[in-house]
Parts: C-alpha cells; structure tokens; sequence
C-alpha cells in the first residue's frame, strides 16, 4: 500500500540533500512524496537552527500540523509528525516538552535509522521517539544511493560537521565534529548520479574545503583531488562546491579553479566581517588582508571567478567603524551575490553571552545599508552579461509556456524561450537583459547540437 509522505526543508543546501535521502529510505516502506501536507500519511520538517526566526518557525508549523492531523483522525485517517534537523538536534527535549503531540524528533546523524525509528513511533503509543545520537560514519554506509529522478544539477554531501567553533554559530554543536566521507564512496555515487543524467553535481559541506577523506589509494584526499577526480566521470560537465572557510583555500584547490574546465568560475567564500577586531572576536583565525590575498590569488588563476558570501552585521561589540571597514570590504571584493543578516544570539554560543550586545535598530540600519550596496553590486554583475553569450543548464520549465529557467556558470538563474527537449542539457544562450534576480536571453545557433 502506498502512503504519502511530505518533507518540508528548512535552511541550507546540506538539508535539502538529507530531505531527499530520507524520502529515499522511506521508500520501501511504502513512502512516496507529495507537494502538501493536507493529505499526508507522514509529514517531516526538517529545520535549521542557526538564526532564532528559522527556529520558531518551527514551533508555529508543529501547531498547524496538529490541527491538519485533528482533520484527518475525523476523516478516518492519521498523520505521523517527525521533526528532523538542526532544531531537533539543538532543541530535541524542548520540542518534546512544548509539541509532546510529535511522534519522531531525531537529529542530522540519524537518518538511517528513520525505518526503524518510523516502527518504534507505532509501537510507543503517543510517546515520543527521540533520536539525536551522532553516528556519522554509519549514516552514510547505511542511506541508500540518491534516486533516479533528481534532475540535471543535484548536491551531494563530502564532509558534514564542523570544529571551527565560530563564536556566533551552532553548527558544531547541531551537525557535530567534522567528518568526511571515503572519496570512493562519493566517486561511485557521482556515476550513479551522472548515468542517472546528472549534469552538474554541488559538493556539499558545512566546511566543504576542509574535505580530507580517505581515497581508494589508502591516502588523504584533498578536496582539490576529489574535483580533479570528478572531472573523469563522463557526464559531469559542472562541478561547484559550497560552503568554504577562507583558511581552507589551500594552493591545491585555488589552482584546480584554473586547471579544471568543469569547475564552474563561482565561489560562495564566507568572510562575515570586515573588521579585524570583529573577526577576531567571531574566532574566524584570519584577518581581512589574509582574505584580500586570497580573493586576488583566485582572481589571478581564474579572473572571471563570481563571488559570493555571507555577512553578519551587529555582532556583539561591532562599532560604526567596525561596520564601515565591512562596506569598504565589500566594495572592494566586489560580489555577484550574497547573503547578510543581522546578528542573532544562539543558546549555548560564546558570543550570545557577550556583554556588548548591538541595539537592534543599529542591527537594521546596517543590514539596509549593506544590502542596499550587495544589491547594486548583484544588478550591476547581472547587467554586465548583457550581449554575452553564456552556457546555461536548462533546470526546469518556466512559468511562461514555452520558456525553460536554467543557471549559468555564475549561478545566474536565466529564462530563455526553449523547446522542452533541451530541458537537462547545457545550451548557448545569447543574454539580453540582466534584471536584479535573474537574466533573460535567446538560444543561440548551435550548429554542431543542432545537426545532432
Ligand atoms: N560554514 C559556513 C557557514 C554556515 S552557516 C561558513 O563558515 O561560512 C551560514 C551563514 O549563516 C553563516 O555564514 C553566517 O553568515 C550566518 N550565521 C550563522 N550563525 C549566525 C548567527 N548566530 N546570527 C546571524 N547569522 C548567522
Ligand atoms: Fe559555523 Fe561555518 Fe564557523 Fe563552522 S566555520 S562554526 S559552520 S560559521
Ligand atoms: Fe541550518 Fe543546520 Fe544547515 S542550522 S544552516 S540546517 S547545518
């Protein structure tokens, strides 16, 4: 009999991949995946935890879901609620205390075990079943290999965890010390990948440039000699990789950027402050300048290389100053896209208990200044492809008829009018107009495709 299951993803990259492995192990049990919650047999959120909002979200969605299970009991049927994630890792007896209605909470390191913690949940009778035991390596020998119908760009994790003890982040406490998997193990599932028509593959990890697994040669593998690897599978025309610490970006990785065509030009580098104090007090152990050296060694090797990054504006102690040294930062890097957010105390992290907390209007005036530049930078980066012709994935169909949405190799989302055979493959596209989220284009003449 098939159930219907509905797994609702929060936070990033790394959850999304861990959403798809979990509907995969669940599919012999009956499990298929559906769009809505309203008619499904087993619902999953799968949360983050690293700002508070993302957190409480949590707890709102867990209410509504309860009242949706009231609904099906009256109809004659039932709903199994799990929560997955950061938050059940961080926060798995408060979840128990404030929704004991939630049948399986069960954090990021025990997802092979869900069939079985699914058995336990129907025998407990009501009671909770609460997972959060970290037993990386078992997780990935045991989740089964990603499913057929992943489409052409898919994630696949390398490394999960962190020991850089950033003072502002939970991450080493919810997805626990750094690990990396066997370099074997992501070949075979990156071929099973691309005989499954998987085009470009982002490697993930919380810390995705520290990867040092072992490789089928009984030796350390570095994550530049994994890309190098990767670049042999026939199939796989893109690689990319995310999330980076700057101190991460070893020689070998910077010049693989310059020697490895399918390596895409785009490299989401985190800086987070601009101020040497502030960065000291995060624990990031690099200087402004270090990354300035950097971003012009990665400039140098590959010098239409997009940047991407994060930013954290209000951390305990930043000043004006302090601030005004992240604006001058960023405009001298220069980005084509990034993410900035006001600083947010989490349980259990040093910085939380600082004394010198930023007053929230500060928070919000600096996060509109910042965005009002990283948004001009992205528009002026998005225009600056006008009249050129880029290679672009084609992902999905567009809202329009007629029209395909894909990515170029700056991760530019790209609408171009394309007939739906070409879904899944890489096509030349002339752009014409670059808008502030996304671009526009025409296909171009491709004759050698064409005659295909
Ligand atoms: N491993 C990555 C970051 C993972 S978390 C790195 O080291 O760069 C993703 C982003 O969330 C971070 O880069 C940071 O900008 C933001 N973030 C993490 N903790 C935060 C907090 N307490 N408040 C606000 N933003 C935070
Ligand atoms: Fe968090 Fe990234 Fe710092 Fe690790 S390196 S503690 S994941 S911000
Ligand atoms: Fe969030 Fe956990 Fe990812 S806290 S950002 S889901 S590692």
């Amino acid at each position: 009999m098939t159930k219907n299951l509905f797994i609702k993803t929060y936070g990033c990259q790394m959850n999304v991949y861990d959403s798809d492995r979990m509907a995969d192990i669940l599919k012999p049990l009956g499990y298929r995946t559906v769009d809505a919650p309203a008619d499904a047999d087993m619902v999953i959120l799968n949360t983050c935890h690293i700002r508070e909002k993302a957190a409480e979200k949590v707890f709102s969605e867990l209410g509504r879901l309860r009242q949706m299970r009231e609904h099906r009991r009256e109809a004659g049927a039932d709903m199994v609620i799990g929560v997955a994630g950061c938050v059940a890792q961080a926060e798995g007896e408060e979840i128990v205390r404030r929704a004991p209605y939630v049948d399986i909470v069960f954090g990021p390191q025990s997802y092979h075990r869900l069939p079985e913690m699914v058995a336990r949940a129907s025998r407990a009778a009501g009671k909770t079943v609460l997972e959060t035991d970290f037993d990386v390596v078992e997780k990935f020998d045991v989740l089964p290999a990603p499913s057929a119908d992943a489409g052409p760009a898919a994630f696949l994790t390398v490394q999960e965890g962190c020991d850089k003890f950033c003072t502002f982040c939970v991450v080493p406490y919810t997805r626990g010390a750094e690990y990396s998997r066997p370099a074997g193990d992501i070949l075979a599932e990156a071929r099973g990948m691309a005989a499954n028509g998987v085009v470009e593959i982002t490697l993930l990890g919380q810390n995705v440039n520290a990867y040092h697994g072992e490789g089928p040669d009984g030796r350390d593998w570095t994550l530049g000699r994994l890309i190098r690897e990767l670049a042999e599978v026939p199939g796989l025309a893109r690689l990319r990789y995310t999330t980076s610490h700057p101190l991460e970006m070893t020689g070998d990785l910077i010049a693989a950027h310059g020697e490895v065509p399918q390596l895409m030009p785009y490299l989401h580098l985190p800086v987070q402050a601009g101020a040497d104090r502030v960065l000291t007090a995060m624990n990031r152990r690099h200087d402004r300048d270090t990354y300035f050296r950097i971003i012009d060694r990665l400039r140098d090797t590959r010098p239409d290389l997009a940047l991407s990054g994060d930013f954290i504006v209000g951390f305990p102690g930043e000043t004006d100053e302090d601030f005004e040294q992240t604006m001058d930062l960023v405009r001298r890097v220069g980005y084509a896209q990034a993410y900035s957010f006001k600083y947010s105390p989490r349980p259990g992290t040093p910085a939380a208990a600082a004394a010198a907390q930023v007053p929230e209007a500060a928070k919000a005036e600096r996060l509109q200044r910042l965005q009002e530049l990283l948004n001009a930078q992205q528009l002026a980066f998005n225009q600056a492809t006008a009249g050129r012709t880029l290679d672009v994935l084609l992902e999905r169909t567009g809202r329009r008829d007629g029209q395909l949405v894909g990515r170029s190799p700056y991760m530019q989302a790209v609408h171009v009018d394309a007939p739906g055979h070409r879904l899944g493959r890489i096509a030349p596209v002339i752009i014409e107009a670059g808008k502030a989220n996304s671009l526009s284009g025409r296909l171009a003449a491709d004759p050698a495709r064409d005659a295909a």
